[in-house]
């Protein structure tokens, strides 16, 4: 559960973390071109070669924004260069840090919509974030009843106007952080049944030990974060 109290701060030079702590990090995509290219000077050559198959110039600084910015926080848990930072990938793509950082057991992870990302960032647990653009969908209602449960298309359906859409997207991403903390990404979305409690608050209906905490990140955006654990503590900064 949640009650939407997010104050994104200035974060201090000096960032400890323990398994308890969630640190949420709000990274404004859009920079300046010599800013990106700072950015790009921090990434590896695969992040490199991915960024350059990006057809929109738009798409490829966003995407080497939101990696650079990712490897500028990860490096200040680290206490490394963010050039340094390096990543392994699981079978369905979720990023971790690579071996040589396992003795600082820090866990993250990315999302991004738009001009904003999200980086979670915790320790030992798995963790999970989403954050998605409220956005017209002309064909919501049948993706709902086809990637929602029963009782979430129904509650959908009744649902009138503009606020159809940001119900949606609170639903959507509930259960893409859930699914982004297991790292198995986009399947059995119905499974992963959500019961949005009131109109900041909600609660994953889903076997284990996890922690749903929905965003309140900028105007006009859902967003959710998901953990292995309870008795959580959060901080919230503004990357810059
Ligand atoms: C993970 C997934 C849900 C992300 O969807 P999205 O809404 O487009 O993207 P978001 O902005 O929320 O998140 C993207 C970030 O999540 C992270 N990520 C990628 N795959 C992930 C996974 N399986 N689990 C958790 N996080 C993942 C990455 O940091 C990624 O950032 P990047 O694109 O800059 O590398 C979607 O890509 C998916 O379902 N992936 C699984 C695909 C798969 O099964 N692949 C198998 C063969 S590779």
């Amino acid at each position: 559960m949640n009650t939407f109290s997010e104050h994104w701060l200035n974060p201090p030079k000096n960032l400890i973390i323990s398994s308890r702590d969630v640190h949420l990090w709000r990274i404004n995509l859009n920079q300046t071109e010599s800013q990106v290219a700072i950015f790009k000077n921090t990434l590896s050559s695969d992040e490199i070669a991915r960024a350059e198959r990006f057809y929109f110039p738009q798409h490829r600084q966003r995407f080497i924004t939101a990696r650079g910015s990712l490897r500028s926080i990860l490096g200040q848990y680290l206490q490394v260069d963010p050039m340094e930072v390096q990543f392994i990938y699981q079978q369905r793509g979720k990023p971790l840090l690579a071996d040589k950082f396992a003795d600082q057991k820090i866990t993250f992870n990315l999302s991004h919509s738009e001009n904003l990302a999200l980086c979670a960032i915790t320790c030992e647990n798995l963790i999970g974030v989403d954050l998605e653009h409220i956005r017209p969908i002309s064909d919501l209602e049948s993706l709902a009843k086809r990637f929602f449960s029963p009782r979430e298309y129904e509650s959908i359906k009744s649902i009138p106007g503009q606020k159809k859409q940001e119900t949606f997207f609170r639903y959507w991403t509930c259960k893409e952080a859930y699914l982004k903390a297991t790292g198995d990404g986009l399947v059995k979305l119905e499974e992963t049944e959500v019961n949005l409690i009131s109109d900041h608050e909600s609660e994953l209906l889903v076997r284990g030990n996890w922690t749903l905490r929905e965003l309140n990140v900028a105007n006009n955006f859902a967003g959710a974060v998901v953990v292995n654990g309870s008795d959580v503590s959060w901080e919230f900064w503004d990357f810059s």
